[in-house]
């Protein structure tokens, strides 16, 4: 695979792919590691005194233009991170507007493209669109792991029709995450929350072969208390995947790898009460839904971290965006912080949700690698290489 180290890109009309789906709220960025993750490559580019065209998402805008999705808001920010002062803002993605604003600017000068799910041809994978863009660029750069799992013309497309390189970022993602998965120390603890267990099946089956021990939080985890015959009461549920979680505890049993659920939570009316009914889970009160895990549980799961020589982390084990319902994610950040160090625990987490609990705790000094990507980190810990990765990976040109 080709990265910033060794093939040169100089005086280049380099097309750059980078992830700058930042999660934002109210219009407010919460977060702008994705913007420092592709400023080392985008630097490199700039002091060879390459003309730097900026492709990247902005939500789901399904093919239209959307003005909530429009990056017009992250000027600001990538101008502070990239510490330049100007930087083109190319609106409509044709050809003429893109030679014009190209001759415009000068080397080592950036330019960021409207957000790429404008164009119907993004998602649909269009070759033609590729081609054609391609045309007007010298190479390519792809530094969005976090995007890399889509097989979108952004990500495998252009690759097909320039040379290919990876960014500094996505090599960053790939080695820190294989460089955990392929030096796994025993004994071991996955926490794995959020509120669907239909995104995580592939990923807990793959997981039980690797950890001692699987810590399940978020609503996923009511699924499996529904199938051991628990009232859970209005929480949030997928009835349809009662089977698949006894499959996952069945298969968890046989390979000795102890699953901790919960025992104690937390309920409420609804999230928005702050109102907060602490009881075991034999005893969930009608009409409320489990918000959080309780305290037991908390600390079966931070005792066991502390026994660990690895943590993996993906997925917050509450609903975290909510206080009260915060307190387990964050006490579990924070145990964290508090011992890897010490007790020479290796650390990593990845996933949006788990990057901002782990931000929002102010612990990201407890974590030996945090990776910025939701979905690509998920199916890269499934054991799949992402299309994004093998398209750099077959790519043909010099
Ligand atoms: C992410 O936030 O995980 C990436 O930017 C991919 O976004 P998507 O799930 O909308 O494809």
């Amino acid at each position: 695979m080709k990265n910033l180290d060794n093939y040169k890109i100089e005086n280049k009309k380099v097309l750059f792919r980078a992830d700058l789906n930042v999660p934002v709220v109210e219009g407010v960025i919460k977060n702008i590691s994705r913007i420092i993750a592709v400023k080392s490559s985008i630097k490199k580019l700039i002091s060879n005194k390459n003309k730097i065209f900026l492709i990247s998402h902005f939500g789901r805008p399904k093919g239209k233009f959307v003005d909530k999705f429009s990056l017009n808001f992250i000027i600001k920010s990538l101008k502070e991170v990239l510490e330049i002062d100007k930087l083109y803002f190319l609106k409509n993605l044709n050809k003429d507007n893109i030679n014009q604003t190209s001759n415009e600017m000068k080397s080592g000068e950036v330019c960021l493209i409207e957000n790429i799910r404008f164009q119907k041809e993004e998602e649909n994978i269009d070759l033609n669109f590729a081609k054609n863009l391609s045309s007007l660029f010298d190479v390519y750069v792809n530094d969005a792991f976090s995007a890399s799992h889509r097989n979108h013309t952004s990500i495998t497309g252009f690759a097909k029709f320039l040379p290919a390189v990876a960014g500094n970022n996505l090599v960053k993602e790939i080695n820190s995450i294989n460089f955990f998965l392929q030096n796994l120390k025993k004994p071991n603890i996955a926490i794995i929350g959020g509120s669907k267990i239909s995104t995580k099946i592939k990923l807990l089956n793959n997981l039980i072969e690797k950890f001692n021990t699987i810590a399940i939080g978020g609503a996923m985890a009511n699924t499996f208390l529904l199938a051991n015959k628990i009232n859970i009461s209005k929480s949030l549920v997928e009835e349809n995947l009662i089977i698949d979680a006894l499959n996952i505890q069945q298969k968890a049993k046989k390979l000795n790898c102890k699953l901790i659920l919960p025992v104690d939570v937390v309920c409420a009316n609804k999230i928005q009460d702050n109102n907060p009914v602490y009881c075991k889970i034999e005893e969930i009160p009608s009409g409320l839904k489990i918000l959080d895990l309780g305290e037991i549980t908390t600390k079966l799961i931070n005792e066991e971290i502390i026994k660990s020589r690895m943590v993996l982390w993906n997925g917050p084990v509450g609903a975290f965006e909510y206080k009260p319902y915060d307190k387990s994610t964050n006490e579990i950040a924070k145990t964290i912080k508090l011992n890897s160090k010490k007790l020479n625990i290796e650390t990593l987490a990845g996933g949006g949700d788990t990057v901002s609990a782990i931000h929002n705790t102010n612990t990201e000094s407890g974590f030996t690698y945090i990776s910025n990507s939701g979905g690509a980190f998920l199916e890269w810990l499934e054991g799949n290489e992402s299309p994004g990765v093998i398209a750099l990976k077959e790519n043909k040109f010099n």
